[in-house]
């Protein structure tokens, strides 16, 4: 069976996942680092790891002779290191804050965990090497990680209760109460229902989260080229470079990055979703009221 490349990277893109680099030095000294969403655990006993190296990498080479190599599982605040390292450059350690771990891989800063790996095996994966490493050491301090979902970067909101809608236990319920006192805890429920609210209506338009967020900033930034549009969104240059073609292919965008007057029809439709949901938000609420809580918001953020 064969089947469009592109839709099946789209559906890929489904399965969330967190951001790593792994890096590795040779013996001649030569140090790499590729930022990768394919790291997965494989077995606790031994314990295992992996993750896959497209074949066309420049990095390929100190890779496959470095007999370590490290994984760096990046926090949310790291997208640029993220970026940085995905992007073809002669040194891309450059600025960067790092130790040196077993083997001399280059251990990033303020990450949230590492890994450091032992090579255990390079198997012929398509068009990736698959790595299997095992792991010698690694560390962990529970930073917000950074995820990747749908082309763009996301952070988590830990579901800090049931959102069912099964009758509870009374003493559940009464055990809540402490919970529902706790600011922390609303403005995570909060976050929460507005995203099971909005996502499933964004998503019948069609598009996916980064193309949904492409098209909008593009019909507010006329004009804008295609390095400025990187700079401005928070999604990996390669998927900003994909959105824009997937958006160009499905009629909405001109190659000059101007929208057709289907994208002009499309990107309406998101502002309407948007700002749909707003109202159902807060339309019960009075003008005082929502212009206040928009003040408190303000202010937290100001701290
Ligand atoms: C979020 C994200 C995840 C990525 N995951 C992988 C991956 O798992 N494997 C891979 O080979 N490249 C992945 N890439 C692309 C590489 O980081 C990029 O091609 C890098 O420049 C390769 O390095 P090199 O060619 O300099 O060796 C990813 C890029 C991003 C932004």
């Amino acid at each position: 069976m064969s089947f469009d490349t592109n839709e099946f990277r789209r559906a890929l893109g489904n399965f969330a996942t967190g951001v790593t680099v792994i890096t590795a030095q040779d013996e001649q000294g030569n140090k790499v680092g590729v930022t990768a969403n394919s790291f997965n655990s494989v077995s606790l006993d031994p314990p295992l790891v992996l993750w896959s190296l497209v074949k066309s990498s420049s990095s390929y080479k100190v890779f496959e002779q470095a007999k370590h190599f490290a994984v760096n599982v990046l926090a949310a605040d790291q997208i640029d290191t993220s970026n940085n390292f995905a992007k073809p450059s002669d040194d891309k350690f450059a600025g960067m804050e790092f130790d040196l771990g077993v083997g001399n891989s280059p251990i990033l800063k303020n990450t949230t965990a590492c890994f450091q790996c032992e090579q255990h095996q390079i198997i012929d994966g398509g068009d990736h090497w698959i790595m299997l490493g095992k792991v010698v050491s690694f560390d962990h301090v529970g930073r917000n990680p950074l995820l990747y979902v749908q082309g763009s970067y996301a952070g988590a909101i830990p579901f800090t209760a049931s959102t069912a809608k099964t009758t509870k236990p009374q003493n559940a319920l009464n055990s809540l109460d402490r919970l529902n006192n706790n600011a922390f805890y609303l403005m995570n429920k909060v976050l929460q229902k507005v995203q099971e609210h909005y996502f499933p209506k964004q998503s019948a338009t069609g598009l996916n989260t980064s193309e949904a967020r492409l098209l909008l900033v593009l019909s507010d930034a006329k004009g804008i080229t295609l390095d400025e549009l990187k700079r401005l969104v928070t999604i990996p240059s390669t998927d900003v470079e994909s959105g824009v073609e997937q958006l160009i292919q499905t009629g909405l965008l001109s190659s000059e990055l101007a929208l057709t007057s289907k994208g002009h029809d499309m990107a309406e439709r998101l502002w309407d979703i948007a700002n749909k949901q707003q109202e159902d938000i807060f339309g019960d609420f009075s003008k005082e009221e929502y212009d206040n809580f928009k003040k408190l918001l303000q202010s937290v953020l100001n701290q």
